[in-house]
């Protein structure tokens, strides 16, 4: 039997395209001593990926060229030298771009159960994504009621969860996105009170001003670029913005040049963070629960682009890049 994978094939050094990857096959491998053998359901398709397979020092090593693409994943159990797996049991993990994962098991995240709900949502609005935006939003935003949040790649995996918290924390919530159906998905499913498509608004520094009469108290930056840079006027004093993406950078080398904004930082006392989800893993059982709960209550929605086949998942991530996906994407093996 083979195992089909997706392998990189080449650095793209910017945007990665499909012809960066090319899809093998292999044999399908034995279970590992002490671990595991996983059969992928569904393979995320994150942003993400671009630092990935790029050469350049970010938090993850980069992938090797020849290398199966790293991806989140969730599968089943089909093979299991461990104890604390049995065959059957449904896990989420760093199992790759492929049908069959043979892992060690400290690349398992956590064992998912049936009563969280569907098995896709473990990968985006019970997964990275929802996890990302509730740590990322209360840990660094500290919202309060009546407070102002402004959200960016606002119709997003990561942004609709944003803007949906952000309600439930009794702020006033404003998204920013890049197509007129994204906007009337944020007003109309993910409950934001206004939402601006950046791309025909014309002045964006004036219409974001607009649309936060009384200022910005948090903003939650998806994008960094000239979207973030029309932000900075219409922040409050002791402001907080959470650098969670840079989507709108293609890359990093050179660094690119912008406007300077120290001087907002002092006038206005502006906190500024980073986030990494990765860094909280002890935190996701409670967030998962948390989230889990206000799915079960119907508080919080979500929507998933599934696409067919391990062949579509390069297209999947260019997708990303081009604002064409509608929620979080997947790939169903
Ligand atoms: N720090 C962490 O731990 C962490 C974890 C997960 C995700 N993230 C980040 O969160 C952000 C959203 O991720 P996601 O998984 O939820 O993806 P997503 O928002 O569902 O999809 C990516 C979106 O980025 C926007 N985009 C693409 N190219 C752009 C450009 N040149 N300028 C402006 N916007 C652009 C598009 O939305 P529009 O059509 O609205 O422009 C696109 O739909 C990404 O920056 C990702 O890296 C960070």
């Amino acid at each position: 039997m083979q195992n089909r994978q997706v392998v990189l094939t080449e650095r793209a050094g910017g945007i990665p395209r499909p012809e960066h990857f090319e899809l093998t096959t292999a044999e399908v491998p034995g279970t590992p001593a002490g671990g595991l053998l996983i059969r992928n359901h569904y393979l995320s398709v994150d942003p993400a990926m671009r630092g990935w397979i790029n050469d350049t020092k970010g938090y993850l090593a980069p992938v090797p060229i020849g290398g199966v693409m790293r991806s989140l994943a969730v599968g089943e159990v089909v093979g299991s030298d461990s104890p604390d797996y049995r065959e059957g049991d449904f896990v989420t993990g760093w199992f790759g771009w492929q049908e069959i994962a043979a892992v060690d098991t400290d690349k398992v995240i956590r064992k998912v159960h049936q009563s969280e709900g569907p098995l896709t949502a473990s990968l985006g609005v019970l997964g990275l994504n929802g996890i990302t935006a509730y740590l990322a939003f209360t840990g660094i935003g500290k919202p309060e009621p009546g407070e102002t949040v402004l959200v960016s790649t606002a119709a997003g995996a990561v942004g609709s969860i944003v803007g949906q918290i952000a309600r439930l924390k009794g702020c006033r919530t404003v998204g920013l996105t890049g197509s007129d159906d994204k906007v009337s998905q944020c007003t109309e499913e993910f409950g934001y009170d206004a939402a601006l498509n950046y791309k025909t608004c014309g002045d964006l520094s004036a219409a974001v001003a607009a649309a936060c009469p009384d200022g910005i108290d948090i903003f939650f930056d998806n994008t960094a670029g000239p979207i973030a840079d029309s932000v900075f006027g219409a922040m409050n004093l002791f402001g907080r913005i959470i650098q969670c993406g840079t989507a709108s950078i293609a890359n990093w080398e050179p660094l690119p040049e912008g406007p300077r904004r120290e001087r907002f930082f002092i006038t206005k006392r502006l906190l500024q963070q980073g986030f990494v989800v990765f860094d909280h893993f002890d935190k996701w059982p409670e967030t998962i629960d948390r989230l889990s709960a206000w799915l079960k209550s119907g508080e919080l929605r979500y929507r998933e682009d599934i696409r067919d086949g391990l062949g579509e998942a390069p297209q999947a991530l260019l997708d990303l890049y081009e604002g064409t996906n509608r929620g979080k994407t997947l790939i169903r093996v």
